[in-house]
Formats: structure tokens, sequence, C-alpha cells
């Protein structure tokens, strides 16, 4: 690479703080663009970091950005829309505007995060449609011909000691007093592990064969939602009776809890939940990548091994 530098936008966040941490310590020199920077300093201290305030969705900042870059990683998602945060504009026309900055910064290699079951085909909650309809935009502008040379991943549930999957059931399980109400118990995910995401994204880099690719990312087992809370339960010692809800009762939590501030279940949620989130090719093993089990790793921030427990074994020691 020419400058040596990659811009991550979405670098603040988890899987982007993991890729950070990654790409710096192989010496390569991160610009994360972030609307709060104070929050996010500690991330300087992986290495050559350099924080941006930017408004992303101005071109001419934008094409700022990218200058002297030799790679853009988009990891920019949401999960749920407030306010001016819609998946359309996040998800469609934010790439757009990175597609159109990348050429004009000539900047000639994107790395895309779209989801698993991304498609603008058959009935797809709002957050999987515009996913999709970046994923085909991205990968129809990827050209081997001094364009614009586009790898986009589709990872199922992404586990680590900061992720926002079994840290959130693991806070909703210790908040609900009695059996835990769980809607979509049926759905079935491949968690994969955030440091193989990471790993994904930079073994592609500089990679021609990943060139207009897109990968599908998954762990090496896959599980029921169910079976993941109680495994989530058995982690933290708890003895929890989990009831599965029906498909009715499932959707009508989704448009309750979708009501509360920070959405915690939303009816889109519950939409993406209709489509198991596995994945149709081994994406990890083609980029040579052994995927990490769950057990290799949740157990070390859920469980008796978590360095919570072990803090709360020392103080009961003196
Ligand atoms: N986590 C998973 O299990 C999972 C699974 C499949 C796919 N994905 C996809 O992977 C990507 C990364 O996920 P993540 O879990 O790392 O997400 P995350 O922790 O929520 O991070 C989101 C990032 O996006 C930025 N961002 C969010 N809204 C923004 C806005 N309106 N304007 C500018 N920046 C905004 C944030 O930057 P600042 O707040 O610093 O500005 C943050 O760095 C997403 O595209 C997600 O859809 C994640």
């Amino acid at each position: 690479m020419k400058n040596n530098r990659v811009c991550i936008l979405g670098g603040t966040g988890f899987v982007g703080r993991h890729l950070t941490a990654k790409l710096t310590a192989m010496g390569i020199e991160c610009r994360i663009p972030t609307r709060y920077q104070e929050p996010y300093r500690a991330l300087r201290l992986n290495g050559p970091v350099e924080l941006v305030s930017t408004n992303l969705f101005d071109q001419a900042q934008l094409h700022q950005l990218f200058s002297e870059c030799d790679a853009v990683i988009n990891l920019i998602g949401i999960l749920n829309q407030s306010g001016n945060n819609s998946f359309q504009r996040l998800h469609v026309e934010l790439p757009d505007m990175i597609i159109d900055a990348c050429k004009s910064a000539k900047v000639t290699r994107l790395l895309h995060m779209s989801a698993l079951n991304a498609s603008t085909t058959g009935e797809v909650s709002e957050y999987l449609h515009t996913k999709g309809e970046a994923q085909n935009r991205v990968l129809t502008n990827s050209s081997s011909h001094g364009g614009l040379n586009v790898t986009s991943f589709g990872p199922s549930v992404i586990f680590g000691h900061d992720d926002s999957f079994f840290n959130r059931f693991a806070g909703l399980l210790k908040l609900t007093p009695g059996p835990f109400p769980l809607a979509c118990p049926d759905s079935r995910f491949a968690p994969v592990y955030v440091g193989n995401v990471a790993s994904a994204f930079a073994n592609s880099l500089q990679n021609k064969n990943t060139w207009k690719r897109h990968y599908e990312l998954c762990g090496p087992r896959s599980f029921t939602l169910r079976e993941l809370v109680q495994y989530t339960a058995k982690q933290m010692g708890l003895n929890k009776r989990i009831i599965g809800l029906s498909d009715t009762l499932s959707r009508l939590q989704s448009h309750a809890l979708g009501m509360l501030p920070g959405k915690p279940f939303s009816y889109d949620n519950y939409l993406s939940l209709q489509i198991d989130s596995v994945c149709s090719s081994d994406g990890l093993a083609d980029l040579g990548i052994p995927a990490t089990d769950i057990d290799a790793v949740v157990p070390y921030y859920l469980g008796p091994r978590s360095e919570r427990s072990r803090y709360l074994k020392l103080r009961s020691l003196v």
C-alpha cells in the first residue's frame, strides 16, 4: 500500500475497534471519523490512529477524509432507525456517497460490511433490504480495471467481550424476575467471533482474489436463539426458565418493546429473525481463517472465568 493508511468508517464501533487493533498491529495507519471524539480517545492507544470529526453526509468532507488513503472500510450500520438516522440514509445513501468519494479521492479499494441474509428480494426486514441494496450497489461498482475493487462481508451475529448480543441477554436475564419470555426462540444463528471477522477484513485488504466477492461469515456451530439464551444463563450461573413466545406473542412483544426508548426489540428486528442467520458458504475457510467457537471466548466474559467473577472472588478472600 502506497500510503500505508486506511480509513475505517464505523471504526469506533464494536467490530471497528477490533479491526483497528488488528490493522495497527500490522503497522497500518487507521483514520477514523466519528461524531464524538472524546469517548474514543483510548483508540489512539492502539497505535497509529487518527480520529477525525467529519460530517459523513457532506460529499466534500468525505472526499477530504479519504484523501491519501489506500483503502476505505465501511462498517457503518444501525439495527434500529431513529430521527434522522434511517436505514435508507445510513445503509444505502451513505454507501453511494462513499463510492463517489472513493472515485474522486482515487481510492481503489473498498471493504464493505453487509449482513447475512441481506437481500432486496422476498419479504425481508427493512434492515436486511437496505443492507441488500447497498451490497448489490457496491459489488456492481467493483471493477478490476483501474476502478474500485470491492469486497463485501455478511456475518451472522458477532460475539466478543464487548458485544451487544451475549452481553445484552446477560443484562436482560439479570433484570428479569422469574421466567424469561423470549421472542422468536427457534430462529437460528451461527455466532461468529469478532476476532475472526476482523481477520477476514484484514486478510482481504491486499488480496486481489477477494475483489468483487462477497463472503458469508459464520462460526463453527449453529444454535437456536433459545439455546443461546440458555447458554448465556448457564455461563452466568443462573437457573432461569426460558419461555419461548409463539409467533403472535413475539410480534406483539416487538410492537410493545419497539415503543420503548432505545427500542430493545422492534418489529423490524422481529422480521429479521424470520430468516435463519446461518451461512450457505464458509467465507472464513475461504479466507484461511479457523473459526473460533463460543466456548473458547464467551465463558471468559460472562462466566466463572470472567474478570468480574475473578474480581468478586478476590474481594471475598480479603
Ligand atoms: N454486531 C453484529 O452482530 C453484526 C452482525 C451482522 C452485521 N453487522 C454489521 O457490522 C457493522 C458494524 O457493527 P457493530 O456491531 O460494530 O456496530 P456498532 O458498534 O453499533 O458501531 C456502529 C458505528 O457506526 C457509526 N455510526 C452509527 N450511526 C452513525 C451515524 N448516523 N453517522 C455516522 N456514524 C454512525 C458509529 O460511529 P460514532 O458513534 O463514533 O460516530 C460506530 O462507529 C454494521 O454495519 C452492522 O450492521 C453487525
